[in-house]
């Protein structure tokens, strides 16, 4: 499998948002290498079908965020069959939340003082003058959606660990309360997450599947055994 490089973070829509942190290629980590991720970027995953309107053409939905730090909803706009845009719904006139694209109007327009842009966020009729932050956005499988997001993401240290137990993997990480986490695997970049079980102690049994955040660092163990695969801390 190709084991790209990639740190990235999410967070969620209108029931899913999930803050993932960095995917480790797991079968890459050397012995006692230390990695510390910084996530500047925030993974934002929409589930289609949490959007009826985005089965057609030109639908276009409001994503709410959850994260810690404060940012206007997301525009989502379907282009064609598999081409998405995203734009943030922060006005760059004076701040108002503009409406989702309409494609009555080819525009997506801006309540306050009148303003209009394209799907993907250029102006077309002021008083706005700049465009709207766009974030890419790329489809990872048939129903699922990632848009990148700065700002929202947090950082990882991954250290690998020859236990008694067995190889693992010691995670920290700084948490926050009224989230949830949990830790992830897939195979493939684009491929579906399973939950990883992990461990509050070094070589305790890896029976725990998820915490609540405390607003301090959690350190956790997971298993370090398999040969490859990306691994995620996930916020909910
Ligand atoms: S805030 Fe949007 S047009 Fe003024």
């Amino acid at each position: 499998m190709s084991c790209p490089r990639r740190s990235f973070i999410s967070s969620a829509g209108r029931a899913v948002l999930f803050a993932e942190i960095t995917p480790w290629c797991v079968g890459w980590l050397p012995s006692a290498d230390p990695k510390s991720a910084v996530s500047p970027v925030g993974l934002v995953r929409v589930t289609l079908t949490d959007y009826p309107a985005l089965a057609n053409v030109l639908g276009s939905v409001q994503v709410t965020v959850s994260a810690t730090s404060v940012i206007y909803p997301i525009i989502l706009t379907r282009l064609a069959t598999n081409s998405y845009a995203a734009v943030s719904s922060e006005c760059t006139h004076s701040g108002c939340v503009v409406n989702p694209f309409a494609p009555g109007t080819n525009s997506i327009s801006c309540s306050c003082h009148g303003s209009e842009f394209t799907a993907q966020g250029v102006v077309l009729t002021g008083p706005a003058e700049l465009n709207l932050t766009t974030y890419p956005v790329r489809q990872v499988s048939a129903t699922v959606l990632e848009i990148q997001v700065p700002g929202i993401g947090f950082a990882v240290v991954a250290t690998p660990l020859e236990t008694s137990t067995g190889r693992r993997l010691r995670l920290t990480f700084p948490t926050d309360v009224g989230f949830r986490y949990e830790v992830r695997m897939r195979n493939e970049v684009s491929g579906t997450s399973s939950v990883v079980s992990f461990s509050l102690t070094e070589t305790g049994v890896l029976n725990q599947t998820t915490f609540n955040g405390t607003g301090a660092d959690m350190t956790l163990w997971v298993d370090a055994s398999i040969p490859t695969g990306f691994l995620s801390v996930v916020r909910f």
